[in-house]
């Protein structure tokens, strides 16, 4: 099952219920474009230079489960801080970098044959054969208020929202594989808007479609 859709709408609480409904695994492939970009970070790699990015992310060990390792070190904190939201649209934007975390993704799928996939191009690039594919969404004000709660550092909602509106934009624009609006996802995709909506309310929304 494919799950996109921008920050902030609810997809990794979605992925998570419905991965434990179905008794597969669920992969959040966001995380593994953080950890690239935190690894960066702490190698002193400038996130502009595209090349030495490239080869950063080709020799970076990453795995995401319920802990995020990179390199044999948990992450899972150190990838939601600012300096990383900061950093990561440069590297989602790295075609290189993309091309080696999706040939990773579709690996992750193939060995296990099944999974809940969430992210931005999974229904359009990653996993365009998915049985299911879902595009979550929400108001940027909803979704400024649940990721200022994701996050360890306590920031203001205001600062979020920006710090959002100013992402998507990054997401949506890139020329390698854009976030899709609402009205250009895969053809296939069920749109569903979380604003408003319970958890609860919007996985059966979801297991309605199964
Ligand atoms: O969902 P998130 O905020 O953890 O994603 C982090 C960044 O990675 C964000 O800038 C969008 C980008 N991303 C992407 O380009 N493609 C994906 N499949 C997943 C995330």
């Amino acid at each position: 099952m494919a799950i996109d859709g921008p920050a902030g709408a609810g997809k990794s609480t979605l992925a998570q219920a419905v991965a434990e409904h179905l008794g597969v695994e669920r992969l959040d492939t966001g995380a593994m474009y953080r950890a690239v970009a935190w690894s960066a970070l702490r190698q002193g790699v400038d996130v502009a230079d595209a090349e030495a990015v490239a080869v950063l992310a080709r020799h970076t060990t990453i795995e995401v489960g319920g802990r995020v390792v990179v390199d044999g070190e948990d992450a899972t904190l150190a990838i939601r801080s600012a300096a990383v939201d900061a950093a990561v649209s440069a590297v989602a934007a790295n075609a290189a970098v993309r091309a080696e975390l999706v040939a990773r993704q579709r690996a992750w799928v193939a060995e296990r044959g099944r999974g809940v996939v969430e992210g931005r191009d999974i229904g359009t690039v990653v996993l365009p054969d998915a049985d299911l594919k879902i595009y979550l969404t929400a108001a940027a004000e909803t979704r400024a208020r649940r990721r200022a709660r994701d996050r360890a550092d306590g920031p203001s909602v205001e600062a979020v929202h920006d710090d959002l509106v100013r992402r998507d934009r990054l997401d949506s624009t890139r020329l390698a594989s854009p976030l899709p609006l609402p009205e250009d996802v895969a053809a296939d995709a069920k749109v569903i808007d979380s604003t408003g909506k319970s958890s609860r309310a919007v996985l059966e929304e979801v297991l309605a479609c199964l």
